[in-house]
């Protein structure tokens, strides 16, 4: 007999025969008669079997423990007990797995971080099913997002000779054998029997190529793995991560903020309409004001001001007695107590905060005419800190290369990338969203290694 998902069974009138496979979260019994709460991964929600001992053999019941993988065929009927409206009373089951003594997923009310260490079964658990379920959601809404909006998925390559952001955060790509490197007579390495013939790495962004696909196709956007072999060991920090980066030709430091906001918005309002069940357990389990935070994001506003805005309400706030670990003046890079002070405390809503300081970006941001700061965008979340980091990019050739000469970046590799300034240049902008900095905001996770599957953290690549 064909199964039925139990998210569909749930919704099912009672009356029918089906079958039910999946995991079993718990089972409870008397003599006559035991309740088994039967999980598939397809909702949050269990779906109810009754096992009447009568009916199903004892060799049978013994091996149904938590974790075992059942078959269940049986009638559909009105359930009696509370919190659900139908549940299957079995006429057989069969036992397609069963589940050795040691299942790291039984004991209920682990640590987040125990839980991890079990990374391989801890997607059987309540929480990790929600969060993957949102996750795979939200992919869902960012493609929603930009097809409807005109915008082409574009591919961008994940193997790369060039650092986007310079900060020279690359993890190394090489066929080449480490122990005997070939080396020149000063002493450096010669990539010339490397398997690309130069140095290459994984990207850390896909901006300079979308930038090769705005000027050319209007508006695209990506959607793949970035890599950052930064040693941060934060809650906000991943080396291997998801990153949306959407680029947009003919587009201002407005539209470029309209987007931004929009684009969080709809993803928001996509959880919200698409996930409410998973939402409302982690709501009850995980974090309280869950529900209201992500109502209150897609009803209001949020708050724009530039950089040297923020720091004037920051001295304000230090010269009114306000206690910060890192002092604040103009042209340093906000610390996130920084960043969650006019978040959290002062304006309560997100920020997206503009023309920062030139030396604290990169070299592609657009400089404006005090010659001092750039058109970058920081959107600000609670919670979060910085969910998206853009700008509109600089389109003059010389301003650019000047930029680019200034902070020493290898012209030689860069000149595909110029070439976009030279061969009818344009305005346009574009921004990175961090893809599990916004499953951390629309789950209340408090730990990006939490809201993916198999995370990637120094001294850590397990699974
Ligand atoms: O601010 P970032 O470094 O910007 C760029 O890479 C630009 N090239 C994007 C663009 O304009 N197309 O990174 C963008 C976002 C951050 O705001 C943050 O949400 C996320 O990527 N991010 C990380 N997420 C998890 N772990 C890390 N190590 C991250 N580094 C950045
Ligand atoms: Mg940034």
């Amino acid at each position: 007999m064909k199964h039925t998902r139990i998210i569909d069974l749930l919704q099912m009138q009672p009356g029918a025969q089906v079958c039910a496979k999946g995991w079993v979260r718990t089972k409870r019994g008397s003599k006559s008669v035991n309740f088994i709460a039967l999980n598939d991964g397809s909702t949050i929600k269990t779906i109810q079997i009754v096992a009447d001992v009568e009916k199903i053999a004892d060799e049978t019941l013994r091996q149904i423990t938590t974790g075992a993988c059942i078959s269940v065929e049986g009638e559909l009927v009105a359930s009696l007990g509370s919190g659900q409206a139908v549940e299957i009373q079995a006429t057989r089951i069969e036992v397609l797995g069963t589940c050795a003594a040691d299942y790291p997923m039984q004991k209920k009310g682990q640590t987040f971080e125990t839980m991890r260490q079990h990374a391989h079964m801890r997607l059987r658990s309540n929480t990790f099913g929600a969060v993957m379920r949102i996750r795979h959601n939200m992919a869902i809404a960012i493609h929603d997002y930009f097809h409807r909006h005109g915008f082409l998925y574009f591919h961008t390559p994940i193997i790369t000779a060039s650092d986007c952001e310079g900060a020279g955060q690359m993890f190394q790509v090489t066929t080449k054998n480490l122990y005997n490197l070939k080396k020149d007579e000063d002493g450096r390495i010669d990539y010339s029997d490397d398997f690309f013939g130069k140095p290459t790495s994984l990207t850390v962004s896909g901006q300079l190529e979308g930038e090769l696909g705005a000027t050319a196709l209007g508006a695209i956007y990506t959607f793949g793995p970035t890599f950052r072999a930064e040693n941060s060991n934060t809650p906000r920090h991943l080396a291997e991560f998801w990153m949306i980066e959407p680029e947009v030709a003919f587009c201002d430091l407005t539209a470029l903020m309209d987007l931004e906001e929009d684009f969080i918005k709809h993803c928001v309002r996509w959880a919200l309409d698409h996930c409410a069940d998973d939402l409302e357990f982690l709501n009850k389990m995980i974090d309280q004001t869950l529900l209201e935070r992500l109502r209150s994001v897609v009803e209001g506003s949020f708050e724009r001001l530039t950089y040297t805005e923020g720091i004037a309400i920051l001295e304000k706030a230090v010269a009114d007695g306000r206690k910060f670990e890192f002092p604040v003046s103009w042209g340093m890079d906000l610390a996130s107590e920084h960043e969650r002070y006019l978040v959290e405390e002062y304006f309560r809503k997100p920020v997206i905060m503009t023309d920062y300081p030139k030396a604290i970006k990169a070299f592609y941001m657009k400089i404006n005419d005090d010659g001092k700061t750039v058109q970058g965008t920081d959107v600000l979340f609670p919670q979060i800190g910085e969910i998206i980091g853009g700008s509109v990019r600089e389109e003059n050739y010389d301003k650019l290369v000047g930029e680019i000469k200034e902070r020493q970046i290898p012209m030689k590799d860069m000149w595909w990338y110029l070439d976009t300034r030279r061969f009818g240049t344009c305005p346009h902008a574009g921004f990175g969203l961090g893809f599990e900095r916004l499953i951390l905001f629309i789950t209340g996770m408090q730990n990006i290694r939490d809201v993916i599957p198999f995370p990637r953290t120094p001294k850590n690549a397990e699974f």
